[in-house]
C-alpha cells in the first residue's frame, strides 16, 4: 500500500523491494526523503519522496482539516426530532417478548411496558412513534374486520399513548395484513386477486377508528390504488380534518421486510385447494427495478391529499428518496426497515462493523438523500449516541 502511494505515475512497484521502485519521468520522486543538505527530513517517514508542490487552486481537503471546521460546513445533521420509532405491541402475556430476528427489539406487553418504552424514547428527544399490533390468530379473518374494532389492540394502544403523553405524535399503520388470515394487506378473492376498491372501504374504516382513538397521523402502507384520497374523504367526513396522512408512496415488494413479518406473524399464508393465496405482495407493492413509477405514485398521493410521502425500504432506495425530494415540496419520510436493522445488528454482534458509526452514517445518508423523517428501530439507541452516550 505504501509503495502504491509513492508510485505517482502508476507503474507497478517491484514486489518486495523498496529501493528498486522505478518511477519514470518524475526525477524528484525517485529521491529518498533526504533534504538537499543531506539530512533526513523530520516529521515524515524515511523514504518519503521530495516533490514539487502541485499548483492547485482548489484543495477540498482544506475544508476537512478539523472536527470544528467539518462541523461548521456539514450539509445535513441528524436529530432525534427526525425519528419516528416503530413499536410492536402484544397482549398474550404481561411480559415483553424478544423478536429473534431483530435483536434488542421486543413485542411490548400492552400497558406499563409500552409507557416505559415510550417514556425512555421521549427522554432522548424522540417524540413520534408508529404503532404495530400483533393480532392473535383467533381474531384474524379473511376480511380483517378486527382492523376497525373500536376496542382493538391498536386502538387501545393509541388511546393509552395519547392519555399518557398528550403531546406525543402517534402514527398508525393502515393495512389489513396484521388482521387478515391470508396475510395480505387487502382482501384476497378465491382466484388470488387482492381486491382494490373493496379493501379501501375497510382501510377507510380502519383509519377513522384510529383517528377516533386519538391518532395524529394515519399511514396507509397497503399500496391499493386511490386509498389516500378515499381515506382523506372519510376522515374529513367524520370531522378529522386535523388528522394527517403519511402515505407509503413508494413501497417496494422487498425481501427486507422478513423480520417484521416474523414480529407480527403477518407473512402471506399458504393457499388451499379452493383458494389461491399469492405467496408475495408483488401485485400491489412496487417492483424494486422501478424508478419512474415512483413519480406516478407521488403525483397521485399529492393530488389525493397526502401530507407526507414515504419511501420504503431505506438504504437500497436512496435514489427514490432523492427523487421524491426533488419531485414534490411535501416532507419525505424514509423507512429503515426491519431487514436493514437485522443486517446491522448481525454484523455488529460479530464484531464486523462498528455499530454506532455504521448506524449514524446510515441516518446521515438518509438526510443527505433528502429525507426529513426517518422511521427506524434504532430510534432510541441512535438518539443515545447522538447525545454522547456510549
Ligand atoms: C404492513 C407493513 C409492513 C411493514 C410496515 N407495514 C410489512 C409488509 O408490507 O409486508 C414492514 C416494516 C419493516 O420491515 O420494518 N403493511
Amino acid at each position: 500500500m505504501q509503495m502504491m502511494q509513492r508510485n505517482v505515475v502508476g507503474q507497478r512497484p517491484v514486489a518486495g523491494s523498496r529501493r528498486s521502485l522505478v518511477v519514470a519521468n518524475v526525477a524528484e520522486v525517485t529521491r529518498p526523503a533526504v533534504s538537499t543538505n543531506g539530512k533526513h527530513r523530520t516529521g515524515v517517514p524515511e523514504g518519503t519522496p521530495i516533490v514539487t508542490p502541485q499548483d492547485l487552486p482548489s484543495r477540498p481537503r482544506r475544508n476537512r482539516r478539523s472536527e470544528s471546521f467539518r462541523a461548521s460546513v456539514r450539509e445535513v445533521n441528524v436529530s432525534p426530532a427526525n425519528f419516528i420509532l416503530p413499536i410492536f405491541i402484544h397482549e398474550e402475556s404481561s411480559q415483553n417478548v424478544p423478536i429473534a430476528s431483530m435483536p434488542g427489539i421486543n413485542r411490548l406487553a400492552f400497558g406499563k411496558n409500552v409507557i416505559d418504552y415510550v417514556a425512555e424514547a421521549r427522554s432522548y428527544g424522540v417524540n413520534q412513534v408508529v404503532v404495530f399490533p400483533k393480532t392473535p390468530d383467533h381474531l384474524k379473518t379473511q376480511t380483517a374486520e378486527e382492523a376497525f374494532n373500536k376496542n382493538g389492540l391498536s386502538q387501545r394502544t393509541i388511546r393509552l399513548l395519547k392519555d399518557s403523553f398528550p403531546d406525543l405524535e402517534v402514527y398508525t399503520d393502515v393495512a389489513l395484513d396484521p388482521y387478515n388470515s391470508d396475510g395480505h394487506d387487502g382482501i384476497v378473492s378465491d382466484a388470488g386477486v387482492i381486491l382494490n376498491d373493496e379493501t379501501i372501504e375497510y382501510l377507510c374504516r380502519q383509519a377513522v377508528s384510529q383517528a377516533e382513538a386519538g391518532a395524529d397521523v394515519v399511514s396507509p402502507s397497503d399500496m391499493m390504488d386511490g386509498r389516500v384520497g378515499a381515506i382523506r374523504r372519510a376522515l374529513d367526513r367524520e370531522g378529522f380534518t386535523n388528522v394527517s396522512i403519511m402515505s407509503y408512496t413508494a413501497k417496494y415488494a422487498s425481501a427486507y421486510y422478513g423480520p417484521f413479518r416474523d414480529a407480527l406473524a403477518s407473512a402471506p399464508k399458504p393457499g388451499q385447494a379452493h383458494r389461491r393465496i399469492p405467496p408475495n405482495k408483488k401485485t400491489y407493492q412496487m417492483d424494486p427495478a422501478n424508478y419512474r413509477e415512483a413519480i406516478r405514485e407521488a403525483k397521485a398521493d399529492e393530488a389525493e391529499g397526502a401530507d407526507i410521502m414515504m419511501v420504503k425500504p431505506g438504504m437500497p432506495y436512496l435514489d427514490v428518496v432523492r427523487l421524491l425530494r426533488e419531485t414534490s415540496p411535501l416532507p419525505v419520510a424514509v423507512y429503515h426497515v426491519s431487514g436493514e436493522y437485522a443486517m446491522l445488528k448481525a454484523a455488529a454482534e460479530r464484531g464486523w462493523l462498528n455499530e454506532k458509526d455504521a448506524v449514524l452514517e446510515a441516518m446521515t445518508c438518509f438526510r443527505r438523500a433528502g429525507a426529513d423523517l426517518i422511521l427506524t428501530y434504532y430510534g432510541i439507541e441512535a438518539s443515545k449516541w447522538l447525545a454522547g452516550e456510549k
